[in-house]
């Protein structure tokens, strides 16, 4: 059955785009909220203070490496996200602090003492969180909006790989066991396999 049609033909102040997700039952502003709060957390919760936990792993070479995917994984999932915010009809605040306050995980700040074990608990914590949310946005969007599932289907997927890591190493860290995440090497630092879109476009 067709959707019915409300858009006008030359209209740019509506899109089709957002009708027929509105039309399958898609709360569009609820969905908005959720993408802004999870763009907030990839950028100011996770990349910006995941960049310093990663300096602050010196010594632990092998775990500054996978912080680092993490951190760079973190920095495609905000990349990938923002088009789809204004796809919607959404915006980001433009205040970065504002914007901060609005992330739906709390910010992964320096551990006191910064020690491995405690810099990788927060880190695993970190990654529970995004995963978490990137379901919520799946949940709500499975049937009815392919482009957002899509979206946070390929972001969730790198998610779970990283609470894998971040158990592997805690595990190894503090309880001295084997958990093993199953980690192949990524090819470079930062190659996100399910959400980066192209090099050129996101360096
Ligand atoms: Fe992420
Ligand atoms: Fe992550």
């Amino acid at each position: 059955m067709a959707t019915q049609e409300t858009v006008q033909p030359g209209d740019v102040t509506q899109r089709v785009g957002v009708e027929v997700i509105r039309a399958r039952g898609v709360d569009v502003e609820k969905l908005i909220k959720m993408l802004v709060a999870n763009a907030a957390a990839e950028f100011a919760s996770t990349y910006y203070y995941y960049t310093i936990l990663r300096m602050n792993l010196a010594g632990y070479e092998d775990y500054k490496e996978i912080c680092e995917d993490a951190r760079l994984e973190d920095r495609a999932h905000w990349e990938l996200i923002v088009p789809r915010i204004y796809e919607l009809g959404g915006q980001l605040p433009n205040d970065l602090k504002e914007f901060h306050d609005q992330a739906g995980c709390r910010a992964a700040k320096l551990p006191d003492p910064p020690t491995a074990v405690n810099i990788l608990t927060l880190l695993l914590e970190s990654e529970r969180c995004a995963i978490r949310s990137w379901s919520a946005v799946c949940d709500i969007t499975f049937g009815k909006d392919p482009r957002t599932y899509d979206l946070a289907a390929r972001i969730l997927n790198e998610e779970i790989e990283h609470e894998a890591w971040f158990i592997e190493l805690l595990a190894h860290e503090r309880d001295g066991k084997s958990v093993p995440s199953g980690h192949f090497r990524r090819g470079e630092p930062g190659e996100a396999p399910y959400s980066k879109n192209r090099g050129f476009y996101n360096p």
